[in-house]
Protein backbone atom coordinates (compact mmCIF):
# COMPACT_ATOMS: atom_id res chain seq x y z
CA UNK A 1 0.00 0.00 0.00
CA UNK A 2 3.01 1.97 0.23
CA UNK A 3 3.14 6.02 -0.70
CA UNK A 4 -0.61 7.41 0.27
CA UNK A 5 -2.83 9.16 -2.34
CA UNK A 6 -2.17 13.00 -2.98
CA UNK A 7 -5.91 14.39 -1.41
CA UNK A 8 -8.25 14.63 -3.72
CA UNK A 9 -10.01 18.12 -3.73
CA UNK A 10 -13.56 18.79 -4.46
CA UNK A 11 -13.51 21.97 -6.87
CA UNK A 12 -16.84 22.38 -7.35
CA UNK A 13 -20.41 21.14 -7.79
CA UNK A 14 -22.40 22.10 -11.00
CA UNK A 15 -26.17 21.40 -11.67
CA UNK A 16 -27.55 17.93 -12.73
CA UNK A 17 -27.48 18.43 -16.74
CA UNK A 18 -26.59 14.84 -17.71
CA UNK A 19 -28.18 13.04 -20.02
CA UNK A 20 -28.53 9.12 -21.38
CA UNK A 21 -30.29 7.31 -23.77
CA UNK A 22 -33.58 8.28 -24.93
CA UNK A 23 -33.96 11.71 -23.41
CA UNK A 24 -32.51 13.42 -20.90
CA UNK A 25 -32.44 12.19 -17.36
CA UNK A 26 -31.85 14.18 -14.42
CA UNK A 27 -28.51 13.09 -12.47
CA UNK A 28 -29.75 13.15 -8.73
CA UNK A 29 -26.52 13.52 -7.20
CA UNK A 30 -25.16 15.94 -9.73
CA UNK A 31 -22.45 15.99 -11.53
CA UNK A 32 -19.19 16.06 -9.46
CA UNK A 33 -15.90 18.00 -11.06
CA UNK A 34 -13.19 16.20 -8.96
CA UNK A 35 -10.25 18.52 -10.19
CA UNK A 36 -10.14 18.66 -13.88
CA UNK A 37 -12.12 15.20 -13.96
CA UNK A 38 -15.75 14.87 -14.72
CA UNK A 39 -18.40 12.10 -13.14
CA UNK A 40 -21.06 11.34 -15.09
CA UNK A 41 -23.16 9.02 -16.91
CA UNK A 42 -21.98 7.14 -19.63
CA UNK A 43 -23.80 7.39 -23.04
CA UNK A 44 -23.57 4.77 -25.47
CA UNK A 45 -20.66 6.61 -27.10
CA UNK A 46 -18.38 6.40 -24.12
CA UNK A 47 -18.86 2.61 -25.04
CA UNK A 48 -15.11 2.45 -26.64
CA UNK A 49 -13.25 4.09 -23.96
CA UNK A 50 -14.76 1.85 -21.45
CA UNK A 51 -13.60 -0.94 -22.94
CA UNK A 52 -10.28 -0.11 -23.64
CA UNK A 53 -9.71 0.96 -19.45
CA UNK A 54 -10.28 -3.07 -18.45
CA UNK A 55 -8.06 -5.27 -19.84
CA UNK A 56 -5.56 -2.62 -18.64
CA UNK A 57 -7.13 -2.04 -14.92
CA UNK A 58 -7.68 -5.98 -15.13
CA UNK A 59 -4.47 -7.97 -16.87
CA UNK A 60 -5.31 -11.30 -15.98
CA UNK A 61 -9.32 -10.96 -16.30
CA UNK A 62 -11.24 -10.83 -19.35
CA UNK A 63 -14.05 -8.34 -17.86
CA UNK A 64 -14.75 -6.87 -21.62
CA UNK A 65 -17.84 -9.17 -22.71
CA UNK A 66 -20.14 -8.95 -19.56
CA UNK A 67 -19.23 -5.31 -19.94
CA UNK A 68 -20.43 -4.93 -23.24
CA UNK A 69 -23.68 -7.32 -22.31
CA UNK A 70 -24.22 -5.13 -19.63
CA UNK A 71 -23.81 -1.92 -21.32
CA UNK A 72 -25.99 -3.73 -24.04
CA UNK A 73 -29.25 -3.85 -21.44
CA UNK A 74 -31.96 -1.53 -21.17
CA UNK A 75 -31.49 1.91 -19.70
CA UNK A 76 -33.52 0.81 -16.81
CA UNK A 77 -31.45 -2.07 -15.28
CA UNK A 78 -27.66 -0.67 -15.31
CA UNK A 79 -26.56 2.23 -14.34
CA UNK A 80 -23.24 3.19 -15.81
CA UNK A 81 -20.55 5.98 -14.44
CA UNK A 82 -18.09 7.47 -15.85
CA UNK A 83 -14.88 9.32 -14.79
CA UNK A 84 -13.84 12.06 -18.22
CA UNK A 85 -10.61 13.81 -18.08
CA UNK A 86 -9.55 15.56 -20.82
CA UNK A 87 -12.09 14.48 -22.73
CA UNK A 88 -11.06 10.62 -22.33
CA UNK A 89 -12.83 8.03 -19.93
CA UNK A 90 -10.37 7.43 -17.36
CA UNK A 91 -12.60 5.17 -14.79
CA UNK A 92 -15.44 3.49 -14.94
CA UNK A 93 -18.40 1.82 -12.71
CA UNK A 94 -21.38 -0.38 -13.19
CA UNK A 95 -24.32 -0.87 -10.70
CA UNK A 96 -26.96 -3.75 -11.91
CA UNK A 97 -30.51 -3.25 -10.41
CA UNK A 98 -31.14 -6.83 -9.34
CA UNK A 99 -33.84 -8.23 -7.15
CA UNK A 100 -33.31 -9.72 -3.76
CA UNK A 101 -35.22 -13.01 -4.10
CA UNK A 102 -37.77 -13.63 -6.67
CA UNK A 103 -40.18 -10.56 -6.45
CA UNK A 104 -38.43 -9.39 -3.74
CA UNK A 105 -36.88 -6.04 -3.36
CA UNK A 106 -34.88 -4.23 -6.38
CA UNK A 107 -31.15 -4.25 -4.72
CA UNK A 108 -28.02 -3.00 -6.97
CA UNK A 109 -25.06 -5.13 -7.56
CA UNK A 110 -21.80 -3.13 -8.09
CA UNK A 111 -19.84 -4.33 -10.72
CA UNK A 112 -17.32 -3.79 -11.88
CA UNK A 113 -15.43 -1.14 -11.23
CA UNK A 114 -11.89 0.61 -12.63
CA UNK A 115 -9.47 3.69 -13.56
CA UNK A 116 -6.72 3.65 -15.60
CA UNK A 117 -3.94 2.70 -14.09
CA UNK A 118 -1.67 5.92 -14.55
CA UNK A 119 -4.46 7.52 -12.21
CA UNK A 120 -4.66 5.07 -9.39
CA UNK A 121 -5.44 6.41 -5.86
CA UNK A 122 -6.65 9.70 -6.80
CA UNK A 123 -9.66 9.48 -5.49
CA UNK A 124 -11.05 8.40 -8.93
CA UNK A 125 -12.53 5.43 -7.91
CA UNK A 126 -13.98 6.49 -4.59
CA UNK A 127 -15.70 9.35 -6.04
CA UNK A 128 -17.22 6.55 -8.90
CA UNK A 129 -18.24 4.41 -5.97
CA UNK A 130 -19.31 7.49 -3.96
CA UNK A 131 -21.73 8.80 -7.04
CA UNK A 132 -23.29 6.00 -7.92
CA UNK A 133 -24.35 5.17 -4.65
CA UNK A 134 -25.74 8.43 -4.00
CA UNK A 135 -27.69 8.44 -7.15
CA UNK A 136 -29.08 5.04 -6.65
CA UNK A 137 -30.35 6.19 -3.11
CA UNK A 138 -31.82 8.93 -4.80
CA UNK A 139 -33.96 6.85 -6.98
CA UNK A 140 -35.10 4.65 -4.25
CA UNK A 141 -32.83 1.68 -3.90
CA UNK A 142 -32.27 0.70 -0.79
CA UNK A 143 -29.26 -1.30 -0.50
CA UNK A 144 -26.16 -1.99 -2.59
CA UNK A 145 -24.23 -5.69 -3.15
CA UNK A 146 -20.75 -6.00 -4.49
CA UNK A 147 -17.89 -8.87 -4.64
CA UNK A 148 -14.75 -7.72 -3.72
CA UNK A 149 -11.64 -6.78 -1.60
CA UNK A 150 -13.42 -5.66 2.20
CA UNK A 151 -10.04 -3.82 2.48
CA UNK A 152 -11.41 -1.85 -0.30
CA UNK A 153 -14.86 -1.61 -0.17
CA UNK A 154 -15.45 -1.16 3.76
CA UNK A 155 -14.61 2.48 3.17
CA UNK A 156 -17.62 3.20 1.84
CA UNK A 157 -19.62 1.30 4.49
CA UNK A 158 -19.93 -2.15 2.94
CA UNK A 159 -19.82 -5.22 5.32
CA UNK A 160 -19.95 -8.83 4.87
CA UNK A 161 -23.77 -9.66 3.84
CA UNK A 162 -25.65 -11.73 6.16
CA UNK A 163 -28.55 -12.65 4.32
CA UNK A 164 -28.90 -11.93 0.45
CA UNK A 165 -26.68 -14.87 -1.24
CA UNK A 166 -25.06 -15.01 -4.49
CA UNK A 167 -26.67 -16.29 -7.46
CA UNK A 168 -23.56 -19.57 -7.49
CA UNK A 169 -22.32 -20.72 -4.17
CA UNK A 170 -19.26 -18.48 -3.39
CA UNK A 171 -15.61 -20.53 -2.73
CA UNK A 172 -14.90 -20.34 0.90
CA UNK A 173 -12.12 -17.63 0.52
CA UNK A 174 -14.25 -14.99 -1.33
CA UNK A 175 -17.15 -15.51 1.28
CA UNK A 176 -15.90 -12.43 3.16
CA UNK A 177 -15.75 -10.20 0.01
CA UNK A 178 -19.44 -10.46 -0.53
CA UNK A 179 -20.31 -7.85 0.69
CA UNK A 180 -23.57 -5.21 1.38
CA UNK A 181 -24.50 -1.76 2.78
CA UNK A 182 -27.63 -0.04 2.93
CA UNK A 183 -28.59 3.06 1.22
CA UNK A 184 -31.64 4.27 2.81
CA UNK A 185 -33.08 3.85 6.43
CA UNK A 186 -35.98 2.33 5.06
CA UNK A 187 -33.98 -0.69 5.09
CA UNK A 188 -35.15 -3.15 7.38
CA UNK A 189 -32.83 -6.45 6.00
CA UNK A 190 -34.26 -9.71 4.57
CA UNK A 191 -34.93 -13.20 5.33
CA UNK A 192 -32.05 -15.20 4.08
CA UNK A 193 -33.03 -15.03 0.25
CA UNK A 194 -30.93 -15.73 -2.80
CA UNK A 195 -30.13 -12.48 -5.65
CA UNK A 196 -31.41 -12.49 -8.99
CA UNK A 197 -29.59 -11.20 -11.65
CA UNK A 198 -29.67 -10.36 -15.42
CA UNK A 199 -28.63 -12.89 -17.66
CA UNK A 200 -24.82 -11.32 -18.35
CA UNK A 201 -24.71 -12.18 -14.61
CA UNK A 202 -26.04 -15.49 -14.75
CA UNK A 203 -22.65 -17.30 -15.06
CA UNK A 204 -21.09 -19.35 -12.66
CA UNK A 205 -17.13 -18.14 -14.27
CA UNK A 206 -17.94 -14.73 -12.86
CA UNK A 207 -18.42 -15.94 -9.50
CA UNK A 208 -15.53 -17.79 -9.08
CA UNK A 209 -12.12 -16.68 -8.71
C1 LIG B 1 -9.84 -0.56 -7.25
C2 LIG B 1 -9.67 0.73 -8.07
C3 LIG B 1 -10.92 0.95 -8.89
C4 LIG B 1 -9.48 1.88 -7.10
O1 LIG B 1 -9.42 3.08 -7.85
P1 LIG B 1 -8.61 4.33 -7.31
O2 LIG B 1 -9.05 5.50 -8.11
O3 LIG B 1 -7.18 4.01 -7.28
O4 LIG B 1 -9.21 4.40 -5.83
P2 LIG B 1 -9.16 5.59 -4.81
O5 LIG B 1 -8.12 6.57 -5.21
O6 LIG B 1 -10.53 6.07 -4.59
O7 LIG B 1 -8.70 4.84 -3.50
C5 LIG B 1 -7.38 4.41 -3.43
C6 LIG B 1 -7.21 3.63 -2.16
O8 LIG B 1 -7.76 2.34 -2.35
C7 LIG B 1 -6.76 1.38 -2.08
N1 LIG B 1 -7.03 0.22 -2.92
C8 LIG B 1 -7.09 0.17 -4.25
N2 LIG B 1 -7.35 -1.10 -4.63
C9 LIG B 1 -7.44 -1.83 -3.49
C10 LIG B 1 -7.69 -3.19 -3.22
N3 LIG B 1 -7.90 -4.10 -4.18
N4 LIG B 1 -7.71 -3.59 -1.93
C11 LIG B 1 -7.51 -2.71 -0.93
N5 LIG B 1 -7.29 -1.40 -1.14
C12 LIG B 1 -7.24 -0.98 -2.41
C13 LIG B 1 -5.47 2.08 -2.38
O9 LIG B 1 -4.39 1.46 -1.72
C14 LIG B 1 -5.75 3.45 -1.82
O10 LIG B 1 -5.63 3.40 -0.41
P3 LIG B 1 -5.26 4.72 0.44
O11 LIG B 1 -6.38 5.69 0.24
O12 LIG B 1 -5.19 4.22 1.84
O13 LIG B 1 -3.97 5.20 -0.12
C15 LIG B 1 -8.43 0.69 -8.99
O14 LIG B 1 -7.31 0.39 -8.19
C16 LIG B 1 -8.54 -0.32 -10.11
O15 LIG B 1 -9.05 -0.02 -11.17
N6 LIG B 1 -8.01 -1.52 -9.87
C17 LIG B 1 -8.02 -2.57 -10.85
C18 LIG B 1 -9.40 -3.12 -11.02
C19 LIG B 1 -10.04 -3.57 -9.71
O16 LIG B 1 -9.42 -4.23 -8.89
N7 LIG B 1 -11.33 -3.20 -9.54
C20 LIG B 1 -12.10 -3.51 -8.36
C21 LIG B 1 -12.58 -4.91 -8.41
S1 LIG B 1 -14.34 -4.99 -8.41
Amino acid sequence: MGRRAPVARLSDRVPPVASIGLGPVRFRSGEVILQDTLIREATAADLAGILAIYPRAFPDEDLVPVVRALAALPADEVLSLVAERAGQVVGHVLFTRCRAGQGGPVVALLAPLCVTPELHRQGLGGRLVRAGLAHLAGEGIAYALVLGDPAYYSRFGFRQEPSIATPYPLPAEWASGWQGLALRDSWQGLSPTCLVVPAPWQSPSLWQP
